[in-house]
């Protein structure tokens, strides 16, 4: 990994699995599509069959859970629902849906539209009138993603917002160095012990689990007194909360999340929804200065849809040469590059049995770049294979991955195409921008796949 990391690769070269995950490229190399590792005592099979991977991800959860062996970065991303399993997921899942419905969503877009906005300002200010600025996007593309979060999630109490996210990085930074090391069984009962570093991990936990939990009861108060809270995440998960509670009362002791469970959801959203969005807005500006074709016709059906007005939700249904560009960075620098899934008791996936105890690896980023899938041009960037929607673009059926699949499905997927189509909509009605000579193009693995050396752009207005 070593050794990839110190090569970057040509500009316009999308091949980019064996960079990033060198060791198992060489493994699928060697043996094939279906193949296994040991990873210390566990037996992980990778799977990279589109059609297998679909049956394990619809399976039921006495057959596939999410593996039960976590490092203690695990433990810390699959936190809410993510981690959750059986009736505990069930139940959670259908109290969180609608806040993420394209309804309640809709709602939301005047937050969308805020946090662009600031950046919109930022560069206008800062790019000379004539002339260009050299810059290195990623930073204020992650600044952008965690105020949206923090709007749409907290509205009115965003700065608390923005306090919460601090803290989660802080403690990720503290985490990050541990899930480094080989996994080692037992190990992590360290964690129990009162050492300086879970000292420090436990105040950080405490500062925002209190901080969390004083906006939820603020929240909640006010929703007694009548006030309706509909216009962030926030607001719609605890009225749906209130509404499961109300409707299970007297049939099961089990009903409702507790102001706990509420906390640990919150969390989960920054968690989940930031890097990701993030990381998907900044490919798409590198690709965008890589290829200036597709830059002009985004461009052009941006202003043919909204001309230099904000964003609306019925113009971004109507983009489509912008949705397709979203897709083909998707499928080529998927954010989510893998899944995983442990076997619960024995079962037959593609005619081998596997027992219980076997991991899986889902390896997206394999499949979204195979030639038998996708054809001889599937390490090529060509937005116009998603022209007849997703269902035509592969050779094979259902051989794009981005957002997981089966019931499990990422529950952010309309909302990150949405806050994508706005921020890129936005930036590309005011600025045009080239590859700038200083970028290296470095994708590598970092919990997402990321531009190693940044995202390094050369930014005009227009
Ligand atoms: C480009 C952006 C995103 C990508 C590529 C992505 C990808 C994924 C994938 C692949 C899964 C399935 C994981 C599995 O089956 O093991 C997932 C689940 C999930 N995602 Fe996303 N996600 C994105 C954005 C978001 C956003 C914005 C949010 C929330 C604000 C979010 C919240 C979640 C949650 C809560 C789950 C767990 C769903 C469940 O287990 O029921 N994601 N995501």
């Amino acid at each position: 990994m070593e050794d990839a990391r110190s090569r970057p690769l040509p500009l316009h070269c999308h091949d980019i699995a064996p960079r990033v995950f060198p060791f198992f490229h060489n493994i699928i190399k060697d043996y094939g599509k279906i193949s296994f590792t040991w990873l210390g005592p566990i037996p992980r099979v990778s799977l990279m069959e589109p059609k297998l991977m679909r049956e394990i991800l619809s399976k039921k959860f006495d057959q596939f859970t999410k593996p039960k062996s976590l490092t203690p970065l695990g433990k810390f991303i699959f936190q809410g629902l993510v981690g959750h399993e059986g009736e505990k997921w069930a139940k959670h899942r259908k109290i969180i849906n609608p806040a993420f419905a394209l309804e309640n969503l809709k709602i939301m877009l005047p937050a969308f539209c805020i946090s662009c906005a600031e950046l919109i300002r930022k560069w206008d200010m800062m790019i000379p009138d004539e002339g260009y600025l050299e810059l290195d996007v990623l930073p204020d593309i992650q600044n952008l993603t965690q105020d949206v979060i923090s709007r749409t999630a907290f509205g009115s109490s965003y700065e608390e917002g923005r306090r919460i996210f601090q803290l989660l990085i802080e403690k990720l930074q503290l985490i990050l160095p541990t899930s480094q090391s080989a996994y080692i069984p037992g190990f992590r009962l360290i964690r129990f012990l009162p050492t300086p570093f879970n000292k420090k991990i436990s105040q950080v936990e405490k500062e925002m689990d209190r901080i969390l939990k004083g906006i939820i009861e603020k929240r909640q108060k006010a929703m007694r007194m009548g006030e309706s809270s509909k216009n962030d995440l926030l607001g719609v998960l605890l009225e749906s909360n209130m509404k499961d509670g109300e409707e299970s009362q007297g049939k099961s002791k089990n009903s409702g999340m507790t102001t706990e469970d509420v906390v640990e959801e919150c969390k989960l959203f920054y968690l989940a929804g930031q890097e990701t969005t993030s990381v998907l807005l900044t490919w798409t500006m590198i690709l965008l200065g890589m290829y200036p074709n597709w830059q002009a016709k985004a461009r052009e059906e941006i202003l043919q849809v909204f001309g230099k007005n904000k964003p609306d939700m019925d113009g971004l249904s109507r983009l489509k040469i912008v949705t397709m560009i979203l897709y083909e960075v998707l499928r080529l620098y998927p954010p989510a590059s893998s899944l995983v899934r442990e076997v619960r008791k024995t079962t037959e996936v593609g005619g081998i049995a596997y027992p219980a105890g076997v991991t899986f690896l889902l390896p997206i980023l394999f499949i979204h770049h195979d030639t038998e899938f996708w054809g001889e041009d599937a390490k090529e960037f060509k937005p116009e294979r998603f022209a007849e929607g997703i269902s035509k673009a592969s050779k094979v059926a259902g051989a794009f991955f981005p957002f997981g699949g089966g019931p499990r499905i990422c529950i952010g997927q309309n909302f990150t195409l949405i806050e994508a189509k706005i921020g890129l909509s936005m930036i590309l009605q005011h600025f045009s921008f080239e590859l700038s000579a200083s970028y290296i193009h470095a994708p590598c693995f970092d919990f997402t796949i990321q531009p190693q050396h940044g995202a390094q752009l050369r930014l005009g207005k227009l």
